[in-house]
Formats: C-alpha cells, sequence, structure tokens
C-alpha cells in the first residue's frame, strides 16, 4: 500500500466536502429521524456513512460523544440531540475542507432546530491515529466508514487509540462495510477505491478479530446487512462478484484481557428439559424461556439435548445474561 494513502483519503474527502458527492452516501433509505430533529438537505446529501452508530441505549450517562470522521455532520447532530450541551459532542476530523462544511451544516441545522446550538458539537482537528482527547475522558465514541479505509497497521493504531480515550465501560459505536469474501491486492491498494469505503474491507471475522485485539471484550453485533456488490463488469479485477456488507458493532470496553471475546449476535438458547438448569457458573435457565447469551455459550449448550440454540439474527440488542 503506498505509504501515503491516507493523505489520497483526506484529499478525497476535501474534494466531497467542497461539492456533495451523493453516490459516496452508502446508507440503504433514510436517516434516523427523531422528534423534532430537522436536517439540513445540505447535510443528508454530505451523509457518507453506512449504517448507524447512533443508539439511544448507549446515551443515557452524560459523558461527552467523541465523533471520529465527522462528514457532513448527520451523526454529530443526532448524538448532540441526546447530549443538548455545549461540547456534549466533541467531533474530530483532519480535513478542513470537512470541517468548515460541517461547521456550516451544524449552523444551518441551529435554524431549523430550536433546541441545537452548533457549540453543542465541537469540531476539532486531529486523525483517527491520534487523538485530541484525553486517556479515560469519554464515554462513547462513534465513527462510520471510516475505519474500513485503513490498512491493519493503521487500524490496530485506530483502535488503540479509541480504546485509550473511553472510559471503563465505555462504548464504541462502529459502521463499517465487511466483504463477504478476500478482496484483491489490485484493488486493495487503489487509495481512491479505499476512500469510497469499497477496497479496504476487511472480513466479518478480522473486523471482530481487531476490536478483541485492541482490548475491546464484549461485542454486540448490532445489523449485518447487504449495502453493495462489486461485479467484475465495474472492477475488471474481480474474478467473480464479492457482496459487500454493512456491519454495525458495539464495543465494550470492559477493562482486563482474555483470550477470545464474548460476541453476541441475537442467538438465544433455550431449555426444553423440566424444571430450570443451574449451570456450574451460577446462571440459571428456566425451561421454556429463550435467553441471549454470547455466541461461545451458545455453541457449548447447543452441545446438549436438552437445550434448543437458535441461529445469529445480528440483531443484539443488549450483553445478554452470559
Ligand atoms: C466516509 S466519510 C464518513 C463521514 C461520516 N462519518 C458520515 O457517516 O457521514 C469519512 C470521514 O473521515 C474523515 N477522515 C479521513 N481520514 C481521517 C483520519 N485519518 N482520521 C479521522 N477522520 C478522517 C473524512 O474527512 C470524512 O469526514
Amino acid at each position: 500500500m503506498p505509504e501515503d494513502y491516507k493523505q489520497a483519503v483526506q484529499d478525497f474527502y476535501a474534494t466531497a466536502a467542497v461539492s456533495a458527492d451523493p453516490s459516496l452516501c452508502c446508507v440503504d433509505g433514510a436517516v434516523w429521524a427523531f422528534p423534532g430533529l430537522a436536517f439540513p438537505p445540505r447535510m443528508l446529501e454530505m451523509n457518507y456513512g453506512c449504517g448507524s452508530t447512533v443508539h439511544p441505549s448507549d446515551l443515557s450517562g452524560e459523558e461527552p460523544v467523541l465523533y471520529v470522521g465527522v462528514g457532513g455532520g448527520v451523526e454529530a447532530l443526532q448524538f448532540a440531540y441526546f447530549r443538548r450541551r455545549a461540547g456534549g459532542v466533541i467531533a474530530v476530523d483532519p480535513v478542513a475542507e470537512m470541517r468548515e462544511a460541517a461547521g456550516r451544516n451544524l449552523e444551518e441545522a441551529a435554524r431549523l432546530n430550536p433546541w441545537f446550538r452548533p457549540e453543542f458539537v465541537r469540531i476539532v482537528g486531529g486523525t483517527a491515529e491520534s487523538l485530541p482527547v484525553e486517556d479515560g475522558s469519554v464515554g462513547v465514541v462513534a465513527q462510520n466508514c471510516l475505519f474500513n479505509v485503513f490498512t491493519d497497521g493503521d487500524l490496530a493504531r485506530a483502535l488503540a487509540e479509541v480504546e485509550r480515550v473511553l472510559a471503563i465501560g465505555g462504548r464504541f459505536s462502529c459502521s463499517d462495510p465487511i466483504a463477504t469474501s478476500p478482496i484483491p491486492e489490485a484493488l486493495k491498494r487503489n487509495a481512491t477505491l479505499r476512500a469510497r469505503c469499497i477496497s479496504g474491507c476487511t472480513s466479518y471475522e478480522r473486523y471482530l478479530q481487531a476490536l478483541h485485539a485492541s482490548g475491546f471484550q464484549r461485542l454486540l453485533v448490532r445489523a449485518r446487512r447487504p449495502y453493495r456488490l462489486l461485479l467484475p463488469a465495474e472492477f475488471p479485477e474481480l474474478e467473480g462478484p464479492i457482496l459487500l456488507e454493512s456491519l454495525e458493532v458495539l464495543a465494550i470496553k470492559t477493562g482486563g484481557t482474555a483470550p477470545r471475546p464474548e460476541v453476541f449476535t441475537g442467538r438465544h438458547v433455550v431449555y426444553v428439559g423440566a424444571g430450570r438448569f443451574a449451570a456450574h457458573d451460577g446462571n440459571s435457565f428456566p425451561a421454556g424461556v429463550p435467553l441471549h447469551v454470547s455466541d461461545r455459550l451458545a455453541a457449548e449448550l447447543g452441545e446438549r439435548p436438552d437445550f434448543v440454540v437458535t441461529p445469529p439474527t445480528y440483531h443484539a440488542r443488549s450483553a445478554g445474561c452470559c
């Protein structure tokens, strides 16, 4: 990969800040709407994410939300909806043109939304690989469609930064495309395709592994759906079509280490014996009641004749019982 690929990515987004590029929007359908929240049209045209990182269940605390890679500011505005105070959202972006465009969009949002003031979102220069924020100072970090552009080394650096700035118990909400089969090297080396969130994507397994390697022990897979099919007609380097999926994951910083992460994908187990099953770790499974468990425990209990295990839904809503 050329050393300067990150500069090429930033140059690409400098252009996408000056003239909005709706073809970059990989969101299928409308963005989350909340009561009393109106988006400036220009902000919506600059929605360059896939999926969503804004989940009200992450936002019950008061700590600032750190948003990495502000884009046109859609998600920063959505996070501000829940924080509603000066500096409640800190948005980091290295591209001056993007920071300026987001600032203008947020000024316009303040004209449309009586509850919102531009200072609710503090936009600062900086990169994901060197976040301008103190250790353990934020409760929620979010990034949408940025980390997939990084090479493995830069991804590890960016994830280590997220882990550093989060308080224990903090949440990292991320949304990125993933690839269902390997992307040819020739496409991976193309910085523009990386910037367009097409060719830097890794696999589902490697995405989760990278989060775990950076210290995140509990991973909730919140969404996994098709978002783009790469075809040889458009990319002659391909031997066949490659499906890209949009993946939303919540990674929780629990502290400590474990050889494997606990991954929750919406699998449930149901005890079908008599009464209730008492597990050796103290958990109890009443007969006939589905309980959301980690994939590890689902696999373990699936070995037993007195348990039924449901397949992943990829809509995990909480870290389940165990
Ligand atoms: C694909 S856009 C996503 C924007 C926004 N998250 C959204 O969902 O609309 C990527 C964003 O990351 C910014 N960016 C590029 N390189 C970056 C880096 N090294 N660190 C942080 N942000 C970066 C770009 O300027 C752009 O705003």
